[in-house]
This record gives structure tokens, sequence and C-alpha cells, in this order.
């Protein structure tokens, strides 16, 4: 297998940490993006790993903003290398009925979830282009293909990450590199731990595998793709969501 850079934004986040395990398992140069804020939480994170017996780098950028995200790869790359490996991850919600949504819960969300994947894929990929070979995986969500009640912005942004992932995917076919989503379903993390609970169990209720999904049913799809042998697999939405959503 070729050892390859690997960076996950949201790197320590739920999803995020358990991504760059499995892509650190198989090998692989793994960078976690954290928010510059988080820097003592991150590095925490990294000893944590150590102990598991993972050398994970981490990296301080904002990915709401173009410019962090300029200066984080530059010093990524100047580290380690160039980067063929991106999985954007970072997201937050910011959940609340649209009558009641202020315009900053939209912008955030936006910014975060959306904006940051143009934020941080531009920087990479002509490098990707001009060396023939790259892996992108944008994790998006069950609710940008179905919408949810609550989540105007967010569905809005995560079903924006797939018309990215489709646009680019055509861009970069003939130069080696693969564009592609993942939508995970209600998945076991803090993020959804956060939801009411009987808002979740009623939504946990209607999933046909009667269960969540587990990180670990995210990791190994995102894997996947950034297999050397999953070149033909480019602009496509992979919905990892035990049924609760079914579409072709
Ligand atoms: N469908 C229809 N009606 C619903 C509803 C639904 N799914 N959920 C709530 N309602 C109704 C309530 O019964 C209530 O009705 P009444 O006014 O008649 O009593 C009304 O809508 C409540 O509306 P409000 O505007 O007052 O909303 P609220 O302030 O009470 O809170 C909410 C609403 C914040 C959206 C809350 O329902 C919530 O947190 N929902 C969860 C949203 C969700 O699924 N988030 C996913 C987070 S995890 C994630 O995002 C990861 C991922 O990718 C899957």
């Amino acid at each position: 297998m070729t050892k390859r850079v690997a960076l996950v934004t949201g790197g320590t986040g739920g999803i995020g940490t358990e991504i760059c395990k499995k892509l650190a398992r198989q090998g692989h140069v793994v960078v976690a993006n954290y928010l510059p804020a988080l820097q003592a939480e991150a590095e925490a994170w990294q000893q944590q790993m150590k102990a598991e017996g993972l050398d994970m780098h981490i990296a301080a950028g904002d990915v709401s903003s173009f410019q962090s995200c300029a200066d984080m790869i530059q010093d990524i790359e100047s580290r380690l290398g160039p980067i063929d490996i991106l999985v954007n991850c970072a997201g937050i919600t910011k959940d609340k009925t649209l009558r009641k949504m202020t315009e900053d819960q939209w912008r955030d969300v936006i910014n975060i979830n959306l904006n940051s994947v143009f934020n941080v894929t531009r920087h990479v990929v002509e490098g990707m282009t001009s060396r023939g070979f790259g892996r992108v995986v944008n994790i998006s969500s069950v609710n940008g293909q179905k919408g949810q009640f609550g989540q105007a912005n967010y569905s809005a942004a995560k079903a924006g990450m797939h018309g990215f992932t489709m646009a680019v995917a055509q861009e970069t076919a003939a130069k080696g590199v693969t564009v592609n989503t993942v939508s995970p379903g209600y998945t076991a993390t803090a993020m959804t731990d956060a939801m009411p609970e009987d808002v979740r169990n009623a939504i946990v209720a209607q999933i046909p595998a009667g269960r969540m999904g587990t990180t670990a049913d995210i990791a190994f799809t995102v894997a996947m793709l950034c297999d050397e042998e999953a070149g033909y697999i480019t602009g496509a939405n992979i919905p990892v969501n035990g049924g609760l959503f079914t579409s072709f």
C-alpha cells in the first residue's frame, strides 16, 4: 500500500477521530485539523492517540476562513509532504425552526459546514491533479438528502456539499482524483447526544436497522473511498444510514 498524507478536518471530533484512526492503521500519515481555540484539547487528543499506539499529527486551522486554511495547508505540506487524501469532516449544528433561526445561526452553519469545503479543497486540488492522484471525501448527512425539521441551515449546507462533490468530480476525474460524498445517518457522537432525548428516540425508532450508526460504520466507508483501488468511484454519494432514507 502506498503511504499517503491524509488531512481530516474536524479530525478530533466524533466521526473525525474514527476516520483518523482507520487511515492511520492503514499506514497513512494522518493530520487531524482542529479549531485554533481548542489547542489544549487537541494536544490531549494527540496524547490519547499515542496511548492507543497511533502517531497522529495535529494542525490548527479555522475551516470557515480561506486564509487560515491556506496557512494550515502550507504548513502541513512543508512539514509532511503533499496532501493526497482530504476528508472534509468539520461540521456543527445550530438547530432551530426557521421562524426562530437567527442570521448568525444560518451563517455559522453555512460557513463551517459548506464554505469550509471550498476553503480547504481549493488549496489541495491543484497539487492532487498535477501529481495525478487524489482522494477527496466530503462528510454530508442523511439530512442533506431528505431535509430535517429544525435544520434548514444544516440541511442546506449538507445538500450543498454534494453539489460541490458532483461538480469537482467532473473537473478532476481525468487527473486521477476522485471526489465523493458520504452521508451518515444518525451516528452515536456528541452531536446526536446533544439532541433532545425524546426527539432522538423517535428518530431511532424509524431506522430500519434498529440502531444508530457507529463512527466505525462511517470510517469504514471513508477508507474504502480513499483506497488506491477506488479510482473509478467519483461524484458518488454513499449513504450510511441503516436504511433511514433510501434513494437511487
Ligand atoms: N415534525 C413535525 N412537527 C414537529 C417535529 C417534526 N419532526 N418536531 C417537532 N415538531 C413540532 C412540535 O411538536 C411542536 O409543535 P407544537 O408547537 O404544536 O407544540 C413544534 O413543532 C415545535 O416547534 P418550535 O419552533 O417551537 O421548535 P422548538 O424550539 O421546540 O425546537 C427543534 C425544535 C430545535 C428543531 C427540536 O425539535 C430538535 O432539536 N429537533 C432535532 C433536529 C434534529 O434531528 N437534529 C439532528 C442533530 S444530529 C445531526 O444533525 C447529525 C446528522 O447529520 C444526522
